[in-house]
């Protein structure tokens, strides 16, 4: 792993190791712990390792790269580290409990108050609106009626969309698009951001803003980021960063 703004990170390590009454446990410090994940694709009688003895610790608070060419594995891991795909072998922590312990409905409840994802494809309901996209969201997590409208309004306003929140997602640019999908992974205030390449479909104006937003996110609440990308501007807002390479993590 190679360290990316090494003062930014020293820094934060350091204030918290001279106020040892407020550091915080080894439990909180890592957000996402991954040990021993090994993948194996089945199609027929066809065998694909996709991960092979992959590690990874990611510290609350941080914004994490994971890179590497394509076909290297990112993906699927990103799902294991998630909850929506489960390793052929390995152990994946979130937030001190082991994910890979839990059960199908332990596991959906832990996702939806711990965990907001966004997909590359923007995953949108075309019928619906952006705040409705939104709503959903908080829907899923028993938050209805007004609340549920008003808390979509704010999370689209904080992710400058508040004029385009009646709009439908044909109506909306891949950037806005975009926004719709990070507000509605921030329903309900997760710890844990995921992103699979958030900024693929974007042009330069777009992928800044989303890239400010998610360190934004990082940096306001404490929230730990793992994104997905091919992007070097990201490189920017980065804390870490993990190369894969044909399913193994490379060593630096
Ligand atoms: N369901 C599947 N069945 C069989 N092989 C798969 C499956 N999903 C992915 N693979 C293979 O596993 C490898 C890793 O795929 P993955 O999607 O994780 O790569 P990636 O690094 O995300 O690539 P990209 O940058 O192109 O998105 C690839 O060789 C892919 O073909
Ligand atoms: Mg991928």
């Amino acid at each position: 792993m190679t360290a990316i703004g090494f003062n930014r990170f020293f820094h934060k390590t350091a204030a918290l190791d001279s106020t040892p009454s407020q550091a915080l446990t080894p439990v909180k410090e890592a957000a996402i712990v991954a040990t021993h994940i090994n993948m194996l694709y089945r199609n027929g009688s066809e065998e694909f390792k996709a991960l092979q003895d992959v590690n990874l610790r990611v510290k609350a608070g941080e914004v994490h790269l994971l890179m590497g060419p394509s076909g290297s594995g990112k993906t699927t891991l990103l799902s294991i580290l998630a909850g929506l795909l489960t390793p052929t072998a390995g152990q994946v922590c979130l937030l001190g409990e082991e994910i890979t312990k839990f059960s199908r409905s332990r596991l959906a409840a832990f996702r939806l108050q711990s965990l907001g994802f966004i997909f590359q494809g923007f995953n949108l309901f075309p019928a619906l609106t952006a705040c409705e996209n939104v709503e959903v969201a908080f829907h899923l997590k028993g938050i209805q009626g007004p609340q549920a409208r008003h808390q979509s309004i704010e999370l689209l306003t904080q992710v400058g969309l508040a004029d385009r929140a009646h709009h439908r997602p044909q109506d909306l640019s891949g950037g806005q698009k975009q926004r719709v999908a990070i507000a509605r992974a921030l329903a309900g205030d997760p710890q844990i951001i995921m992103a699979d390449e958030p900024t693929a479909a974007l042009d330069s104006h777009n992928g800044y803003a989303v890239i400010e937003l998610l360190r934004e996110l990082a940096k306001t609440g404490g929230r730990t980021v793992l994104i997905v990308t091919h992007d070097p501007r990201i490189l920017d807002i980065a804390d870490r960063v993990t190369d894969l390479e044909d399913g193994k993590i490379v060593p630096h």
